[in-house]
Formats: structure tokens, sequence, C-alpha cells
């Protein structure tokens, strides 16, 4: 057999939502379900990689053969992904990250008191943006829900946040993408990009997968 595709490669993934608490019983997250990020991860094992899988709060079993850390909040997720980015080959962020978390976490159940509750947000960090402007940052790749000008706002972000490949997704699209066992991918690095019409997750993160390590041994061969 040939070498797979990845061996020996270190590969740091995220996965799932976050959740970040508005009280002792209340939080505020979102409908990502992990399995874009888990299918991946499993592709990348089976490409001879090794796997750190950072994974936000999520109702799946990890893929045999990868390290699993957990973290519940954004800020907690940032945390889990620096200490372990250091010497990794690629990164890639399929996590749904909550953008903001609440100003104030209450010590005590809010109650209702008021006909108005307001809230104020402040924003999070940005995970991939952290990753992708580190001194010798491994191949990044992140990716893009939008429900309008998909390809538009991914070559944007491909640009600002300075990746190496972006994954993008049209949420509007039926019984694709958010909590679904289906999605369709727009890849786009800098040179070139691929459409992967509607697939299993499954089958996506196999294609995904043996695209980014064309894109990581072309920009990586000696
Ligand atoms: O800018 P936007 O949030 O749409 O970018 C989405 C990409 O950025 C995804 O790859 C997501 O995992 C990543 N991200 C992150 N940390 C955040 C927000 C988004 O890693 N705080």
């Amino acid at each position: 057999a040939s070498t797979p595709v990845l061996a020996g490669k270190k590969v740091v993934i995220t996965a799932g939502p976050t959740r970040e608490d508005l009280d002792p019983v209340r939080y505020i997250t979102n409908h990502s379900s992990g399995k874009m990020g888990y299918a991946i991860a499993e592709a990348a094992v089976a490409a001879g990689a090794n796997v750190e899988l950072i994974s936000g709060p999520v109702a799946l079993t990890p893929p045999a053969g990868c390290a699993i850390h957990r973290a519940v909040s954004a800020a907690q997720m940032h945390q889990q992904v620096m200490q372990n980015i250091a010497d990794a080959d690629i990164f890639i962020a399929t996590a749904a990250v909550a953008d903001y978390r609440p100003k104030h976490l209450a010590a005590q159940k809010i109650k209702k008191n008021n006909d108005e509750l307001t809230l104020t947000f402040v924003k999070n960090p940005d995970i991939l943006k952290d990753v992708a402007n580190l001194t010798n940052a491994p191949f990044t790749v992140g990716f893009a829900a939008e429900s309008e000008n998909v390809e538009t706002y991914a070559r944007n972000k491909l640009a600002s946040k300075k990746l190496a490949m972006i994954a993008a997704n049209d949420i509007s699209a039926q019984g694709l993408g958010f909590n679904s066992d289906r999605n369709a991918l727009h890849v786009i690095w800098n040179g070139g990009d691929k459409k992967l019409p509607a697939a299993s997750k499954t089958v996506l993160a196999e294609a995904l997968i043996k695209l980014i390590a064309e894109q990581y041994n072309k920009n990586n061969s000696p």
C-alpha cells in the first residue's frame, strides 16, 4: 500500500458549538452538531495524521485514534487550541464558535421582575484568526457558513484572516449543513477552487482531507 497522505502530520481540529453562560441555569448556543468536524477528524486519522480534536459540547462519540480535548465556552476552546497548536502542521476550524458572550455572568438566576430584559454582549476571541497569525502558523483551514453571497464572503474571509484554504457552505440550502448528515462545500484556496457537491459529511470529509493534503504537500515539499 502507498503511504497515507497525511502520515505523521499533526492536525488540530475544532468541532461543535460553544456554549456561553448567562447565569447558573441558562446559556446561549447554536445549532452546530459537530458532525462535520468529527467526520473530518475521522478522515484525518484514516489519512495517517495524529489528530487533536478540540470539541465543544456535542452528543457524538469521538472517532477512534484521535486525542479529544473538551471545551464548553469559546474562551475555553481558545485556550485548548493554543495549548495544543505548537508543532501542528495543519489546523482545521470547523467549530461554530459563538462570536459574542454575555458581558456579565450573573452569580444567581436572573429573575423575571421586569417586562423587558436587556443583555450586553462582548466579542469572543477569534480562534481561527489567532492561529493564522501565529509565527510559523500551520496550514490553516477555515469554514464559512453563509446564507447569501457565499463565494464573495468566503474569498474575503480567506484574505482577511490570512487562511491557506476556506470551505464555504450555504446554510440556506434545504436539508444541508447545520445539524444535518449532509452538506455541500465550495473549497477555495489561493490559486484554485473546487466544488464538492451535496453528499454525506463522511464522503465530504474524505474529499476535503484529500484536497488539504494536496495543497499542504504542494506548499511543503522540499
Ligand atoms: O468570521 P466567521 O465567524 O464567519 O468565520 C468562521 C470561521 O472562523 C470558522 O472556521 C470558525 O470555526 C472560525 N471561528 C473561530 N473563532 C471564532 C469565530 C469563528 O475559530 N471566535
